[in-house]
């Protein structure tokens, strides 16, 4: 079946990136990660063990009702706030346990789009942006800082604005004066909290292809909270946050397309609907063109992945030989996560493909749920040998 609504045919269509390519290092990796707000009898929980990993170049929207986490979530991921619970770790650094001065040195890398603009009134638009690049490359000389500056407010389509104070601009063109600001330093990371919100269509169109092109050309990644449907399609995932939970990483629809599917999985035969209801929640999407390489025979085994769309060629041997075609339904990458062994075969795209992948962890822990599971799979896991 081809997914009919636009995130998803985007998501598939092999001329967009295949992003998560083997052995990429997340620039975001978030393991049980949990928070909470106030003390005492009054402390509520607020993020429920979230798992999240994201690759970079990847535009990760984040919708949800409010009071849902959303931005407590972003705060965590920009070092503004404390990890209190779980692992997080964001281009390559620990922020769980940084010291408030790792935290500062960490922001300068990120840069944050968020709906108050702080905008200093006394400077024009070009000084405004300038300030951002400064604190990053003090060393740049004044000319270039001022360049860059109007740059990129250029892009953001304010060529008429550049000596303008923040008085004399509309609201919109103050959310791109922010806008610029947060992206004038070229940061690993972009965090934006409801950017295009202020924004009439068109600017909002100018700034998600902006944000696109970055994503794109820098590989800097991208999380967007937002409630603006227009701009969905610029996303690779969108997360939805209920009552503090990621669910179901851009599957909400297709969570009931995975169970089924894993409904006809030999290993997962005997699960029970609702084991299998959860597990198909915890699912991450992926896509590959055609000749990628999905596992290496070698590796070590990270995740279990289950076949949306496409084909995928089973080979092993040196020079590698053919041992099975897997197609929709199927699934693979089971046999190193059971076993602790590496990859016992290398497993390439023969298709464009859309794959389910399910983290080891997760995968283990749906394992350690059900103890009929664990037998079903072990007894695939034999029968393939
Ligand atoms: P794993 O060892 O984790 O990674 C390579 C995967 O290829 C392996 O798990 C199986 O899922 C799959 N695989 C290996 N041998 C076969 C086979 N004979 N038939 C189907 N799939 C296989």
């Amino acid at each position: 079946m081809i997914p009919t609504n636009s995130l998803r045919a985007t998501q598939f269509d092999p001329a967009t990136r295949s992003k998560i390519s083997l052995g990429q290092t997340p620039s975001i990796r978030a393991e049980a990660l949990s928070h909470y707000f106030g003390s005492g009898e009054l402390r509520k929980q607020v993020l429920f063990e979230n798992h999240l990993t994201v690759y970079p170049g990847e535009i990760i929207i984040m919708t949800g009702p409010s009071g849902s986490g959303k931005t407590t979530l972003l705060t965590l991921l920009g070092a503004l706030r404390s990890v209190q619970q779980g692992n997080l770790e964001v281009l390559g650094q620990p922020l769980d346990g940084a010291s408030p001065k790792a935290m500062e040195q960490f922001r300068r890398q990120v840069g944050f789009i968020f709906q108050a603009h702080n905008l200093f009134d006394s400077l024009n638009a070009t000084q405004n942006v300038r300030m951002a690049i400064e604190l990053c490359y003090p060393h740049r000389s004044a000319h270039e800082q001022t360049l860059a500056a109007e740059e990129i407010l250029r892009a953001v389509g304010l060529e008429n604005r550049l000596h303008h104070r923040p008085k004399q601009l509309s609201g919109g063109q103050k959310q791109r004066v922010a806008i610029a600001r947060g992206l004038v330093h070229q940061p690993r990371l972009v965090l934006a909290d409801e950017p295009t919100a202020a924004l009439d269509e068109l600017s909002g169109r100018t700034v998600v292809e902006l944000l696109q092109k970055l994503a794109r050309e820098k590989q800097t990644t991208i999380v967007i909270v937002t409630h603006d449907n227009r701009i969905l399609d610029v996303a690779d995932r969108i997360l939805t946050l209920v009552d503090g939970s990621i669910r179901s990483d851009a599957l909400v629809k297709e969570a009931a397309i995975i169970t089924q599917m894993l409904a006809k999985c030999k290993v997962f035969e005997r699960v029970t609907p609702r084991t299998l209801t959860r597990v198909a929640d915890e699912f991450n999407i992926e896509n590959y063109a055609p000749g990628d390489q999905i596992i290496r025979q070698g590796d070590p085994g990270d995740r279990f992945y289950l076949i949306r769309q496409g084909k995928v060629s089973v080979r092993k041997g040196n020079p590698e030989v053919q041992i099975a075609e897997l197609a929709e339904g199927d699934f693979f990458g089971e046999m190193a996560l059971l076993s602790g062994q590496p990859r016992n075969a290398s497993v390439w795209a023969k298709e464009s493909c859309l794959l389910y992948s399910l983290h080891k962890d997760r995968f283990h822990a749906a394992l350690a749920e059900t103890v009929s599971m664990e037998a079903e799979v072990r007894e695939a896991y034999f029968d393939r040998q």
